[in-house]
């Protein structure tokens, strides 16, 4: 089913809602959240551009047109292959120098998420800036182009865009960027110029990093911040620094996973996950059935178990070793029954004599190109719009990510999560994440790259993915739209796809034990190199997305 870009990319524009249709291309592929973003992917590609360029471009065009998940004050991770080998890029969002692990103890509730303190020193322009300097290949300004015509002459709001705004009016710290100037709401299709965010743009363009993390936007950051409660400072923003980082590999069906390591958890909850999947054979069992979706139910609470012992690898000792030992995993393996949920208890925070060091909403969208280069980037504001505060000199929302962290022990965060002391809050730290950019060869060349955003549900719906394309050979669209479980270990609850699965499925999955809620869960954006060797790309239904190769 070969289609041309144009043709695609005009269909999604006019589509009222996401097209779920494999795009097959030549040279590139991407799928992405926004059919803006695979428009500037073709014009980078057109003019000379690598992945990594289509890749620095999309991410731009996202900070413009999906400001809700991806505007420039969030943070996100990247899973790169480039030249010979695969690298992570971690541009997460870090904690001011002035918050510790007793910073929100006294603060209210909603501090970690709706305040001044809820924001985490952004990563992304960093990041994008990191990327491009080591493996771009066109001129910095020119990858820049699209994104900054998009701010400054405009570009028609989605449905999406105008749910995600509508629904934040009353919390975003400026009304004057996302609403019309009689403060009324846009409509679908509306045209929303960015004057503000151009400029910053531009003196990204001009200044590089500089231009955001110096300067006049700095200075409106900080302002903004301060005003809204926090502590970050301009030698924060200075400090910012990118890390790259070795991936986590994991062997699967023959393929061999390139998985984010820490800060995220996605790697390990993933690395664990499949190779439960590969002890108890689940491909044996009926795709789809009430065995298969108990047994995936199973494997994810044993494997997220884990996620609660992590942290920062630069402040906190990750005990990925004892986590991912062949004991341990046999005795996990060993706990599974097919009958009945068996719940395990919470791992102690000691485990694998766990030691501290001594000082020493998201989105997601995937790049491959005809020569194995492939991008796969998750960034995210954390929340809707972030913490709601808004940079409004600069165009700029910013994040809510400190919420991330363990800000209360034993109390769960805006996810449900219950996380551990190596996440506690610390100034300089980076909290932890689900987010699950990944990659995967097979004879050293890139076959996939996938990712999502959504939480912790981000690594279940990566998990199902791959083992429905790798381990049952699913094509990619179909593996994508199957109806998904997520369980999380904490709370003991298995979501499952709002209305994707009979009633008769859900009263077996409870009979087993399960304590059921419906709920809405992760999207995907995949490429891949097919069995024919042709780039295809697909994007989530539960979500606006596009798709393009040229
Ligand atoms: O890093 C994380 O795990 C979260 N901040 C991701 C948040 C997210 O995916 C929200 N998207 N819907």
């Amino acid at each position: 089913m070969k289609k041309s870009c144009a043709l695609l990319i005009s269909l999604v524009l006019l589509a009222p809602m996401s097209w779920a249709i494999p795009a097959e291309g030549h040279k590139i592929m991407v799928a992405g959240p926004s059919p803006y973003a695979v428009d500037v992917a073709k014009k980078v590609s057109q003019m000379g551009g690598n992945a990594v360029d289509v890749a620095v471009a999309v991410a731009f065009t996202l900070s413009v047109t999906s400001p809700y998940y991806a505007a420039l004050g969030g943070g996100g991770f990247a899973l790169v292959k480039a030249k010979d080998s695969v690298e992570a890029l971690d541009f997460r969002e870090t904690a001011p120098a002035a918050y510790t692990k007793d910073s929100f103890a006294g603060l209210e509730k909603n501090a970690s998420t709706d305040t001044g303190h809820a924001v985490g020193v952004p990563g992304i322009p960093a990041g994008l800036f990191a990327l491009h300097k080591k493996h771009g290949k066109l001129p910095w300004a020119r990858v820049l182009e699209g994104p900054i015509a998009l701010a400054e002459k405009g570009f028609q709001v989605s449905g999406e865009w105008v749910r995600r705004t509508e629904s934040e009016k009353s919390r975003l710290t400026s009304k004057k960027l996302f609403f019309t100037k009689e403060g009324k709401s846009y409509l679908p299709g509306d045209i929303l110029k960015q004057p503000e965010l151009a400029r910053t743009l531009k003196k990204i363009r001009s200044q590089k990093e500089a231009g955001f993390y110096k300067g006049e936007v700095a200075r409106d950051i900080v302002a903004s911040v301060q005003k809204a409660g926090g502590k970050m400072s301009l030698e924060d923003l200075k400090n910012y620094k990118v890390r790259w980082l070795q991936p986590l590999e994991a062997d699967y069906a023959g393929y061999r996973l390139y998985l984010m390591p820490p800060p995220s958890s996605g790697g390990l909850v993933i690395k664990t996950a499949l190779n439960l999947i590969e002890k108890i054979n689940l491909t044996q069992v009926p795709a789809l059935s009430v065995d298969e979706l108990h047994l995936l139910a199973e494997i994810q609470a044993r494997a997220y178990r884990g996620r609660a012992l992590l942290g920062d690898p630069d402040f906190h000792k990750n005990p990925l070793e004892n986590l991912l030992s062949e004991s341990y995993l046999s005795e996990l393996s060993r706990s599974i029954r097919k009958e009945k949920v068996t719940t395990l208890a919470a791992l102690p925070e000691n485990f694998g004599a766990d030691t501290k060091k001594e000082h020493t909403e998201t989105t997601h969208f995937s790049v491959i190109d005809a020569d194995g280069s492939a991008v796969a980037m998750t960034v995210t504001l954390n929340g809707n719009y972030g913490s709601g505060v808004i940079a409004e000199k600069s165009g700029v929302a910013l994040n809510n990510e400190m919420d991330d962290f363990t800000t209360r022990p034993n109390e769960p965060n805006m996810f449900g999560l219950i996380q551990g002391l190596g996440n506690v809050v610390e100034g300089g730290k980076r909290p932890l994440s689900s987010m699950s950019p990944t990659l995967v060869t097979k004879d050293s060349k890139v076959v996939m790259a996938l990712g999502a955003p959504g939480g912790p549900r981000i690594i279940s719906a990566v998990l199902q993915v791959l083992y429905r394309v790798l381990g049952r050979g699913t094509d990619v669209d179909s593996a994508i739209q199957a109806p998904r479980v997520h369980h999380q270990f904490q709370p003991n609850t298995l979501f499952v796809d709002k209305d994707k699965l009979p009633p008769e499925t859900l009263q077996a999955l409870r009979v087993r034990g399960h304590m059921i809620e419906e709920s809405t869960l992760a999207k995907v954006y995949a490429v891949r190199v097919n069995k024919a060797g042709i780039l295809e790309g697909a994007f989530d239904l539960r979500g606006e997305g596009a798709a393009g190769g040229f």
